[in-house]
């Protein structure tokens, strides 16, 4: 521990010269790793669905240590211990005493990075603990769920030096990336609006049980809470194609909410009208849509859809002075390459010509289609180069704070300034993700 200390001043020194969001030169801290094999030595916080899910994909990736494990359910420890143990690889130690092992875990000096797929209440202060102990942590989303929560995260960023990014997968997709190219490449002019949803029915597994209807962890979110609970899949990629933190900056967010139908609805039709649950209040309306306004005169717009039967959708559609992109239709229109005019002409060759250098000789096999080993790959590329980490911490609280602001915004019927993490870093920070 005392040795890792020493290695994070130096870190924190020279990324402090740098600045978060540029890559840094090899420290201290990088040649440890180096004479280490180059190995990078990871833990997992929250071994559940994700987490196991997250823990199998690192399996994947070569050079890659699992070195230890923590989970409060000693049931799911075990088994993924016993995962890691039958594929052939040293035994992680486990952690799994109380809410705080995970600091038994950090406290360790023989770890370079964690994973962190706890509860929701618990991502921010793992991740804290985890950087202030030079630790990266790659934590799931969304990152933080109080304002002051998104600001220690920024804070202990910049006072350690080590990069926080939330594990926002869809900012890795194929198709998105492809888009983020032709972006920047002028082919759809400057970027005006944005439209981006999660449109993913998790009442009838993930907030209760698919058996019985009782309440999993995430259902008091719906009793206490009427507001965007899941930003972060619709907006992963929409901040990097729009420039945020990166040029342009959000400024506002207006948030409404439909009334709250679909759970009650859900519950008494699966379970009976006397189910204890299906007669509760939900706070949580079924559909929020929340406008959001950049300095620069954009506007996005994103919907919360988690709670009414429908298949799984993202609605993403950008629009530029050129040209606009439509996820659902898979098609493009660009005023000047479209051979007909004002009519969608299709995607896909769109995607093989602008494919991302990140998906050159990918597979796209795995969990999310691939979406998921790459995203990792590069968070631990990061971290074995001791550079930042491919999703900053600004863009991950950022992304992150539309949960508490939609909140306000619904509960006041007005628009919520939105805080700049960067304090202003923002005019004068270069697009780094997938440059
Ligand atoms: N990015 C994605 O595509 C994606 C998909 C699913 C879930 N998630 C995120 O992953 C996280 C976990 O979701 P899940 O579906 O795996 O839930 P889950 O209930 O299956 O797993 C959560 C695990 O965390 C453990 N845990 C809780 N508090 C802990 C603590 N203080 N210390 C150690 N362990 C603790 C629980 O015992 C449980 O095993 C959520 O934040 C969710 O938003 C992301």
């Amino acid at each position: 521990m005392k040795n890792r200390n020493i290695n994070r001043r130096d870190f924190a020194k020279t990324i402090s010269t740098v600045g978060i969001g540029m890559t840094l030169q090899t420290s201290s801290f990088a040649n440890d790793l180096n004479k280490k094999g180059n190995k990078v030595r990871m833990g997992v916080i929250g071994i559940g669905n994700r987490g196991t899910h997250l823990m199998k994909t690192l399996m994947g990736i070569e050079n890659v240590e699992i070195v230890s494990l923590c989970d409060i359910d000693k049931s799911r420890l075990d088994n993924a211990i016993n995962i890691c143990a039958e594929s052939g690889r040293k035994k992680p130690e486990g952690y799994f005493k109380d809410d705080h092992s995970y600091r038994r875990l950090l406290d360790r000096d023989d770890i370079d990075a964690v994973l962190i797929a706890t509860y929701w209440d618990s991502h921010a202060s793992i991740a804290k603990y985890a950087m202030e102990q030079g630790k990266y942590p790659g934590v799931e989303v969304p990152a933080a769920l109080t304002l002051q929560e998104c600001w220690d995260l920024v804070n202990t960023s910049e006072s350690t030096g080590i990069p926080c990014m939330m594990l926002e997968n869809w900012s890795f997709r194929k198709d998105n990336l492809a888009v983020l190219n032709m972006i920047r490449d002028g082919l759809l002019g400057e970027m005006v609006h944005c439209h981006s949803a999660h449109s993913h029915d998790c009442v009838d597994h993930w907030f209760f049980d698919a058996k019985d209807g009782h309440q999993r962890w995430a259902a008091k979110y719906l009793i206490n809470y009427n507001r965007d609970q899941y930003p972060t899949h619709g907006l992963g990629p929409v901040i990097s194609w729009m420039d945020i933190n990166c040029g342009d900056s959000f400024k506002s967010i207006y948030s409404s909410a439909t009334a709250s139908r679909g759970i009650n609805e859900y519950l008494k039709r699966k379970f009976g009208e006397d189910h204890p649950n299906a007669n509760l209040e939900y706070k949580q309306g079924d559909i929020v849509t929340s406008t959001l306004k950049t300095q620069n005169g954009k506007t996005i717009i994103v919907n919360y859809d988690m709670q009414l039967p429908r298949p799984y959708d993202n609605r993403w559609m950008v629009q530029g002075t050129l040209g606009i992109y439509n996820e659902q239709r898979s098609a493009v229109y660009l005023t000047e390459k479209s051979p007909k005019y004002h009519e969608w002409e299709p995607f896909q060759p769109y995607e093989k010509e602008y494919l991302h250098k990140w998906w050159k000789n990918k597979s796209g096999t795995g969990g999310h289609g691939g979406v998921d080993s790459l995203e990792l790959e590069h968070f631990v590329k990061a971290v074995r180069d001791k550079t930042n980490t491919p999703i900053d911490v600004y863009d991950s609280v950022t992304m992150s704070a539309v949960v508490p602001l939609s909140g306000m915004s619904i509960e006041n019927e007005q628009p919520v300034e939105f805080p700049d993490f960067t304090r202003g870093k923002w005019k004068g920070r270069k697009p780094y993700f997938g440059a």
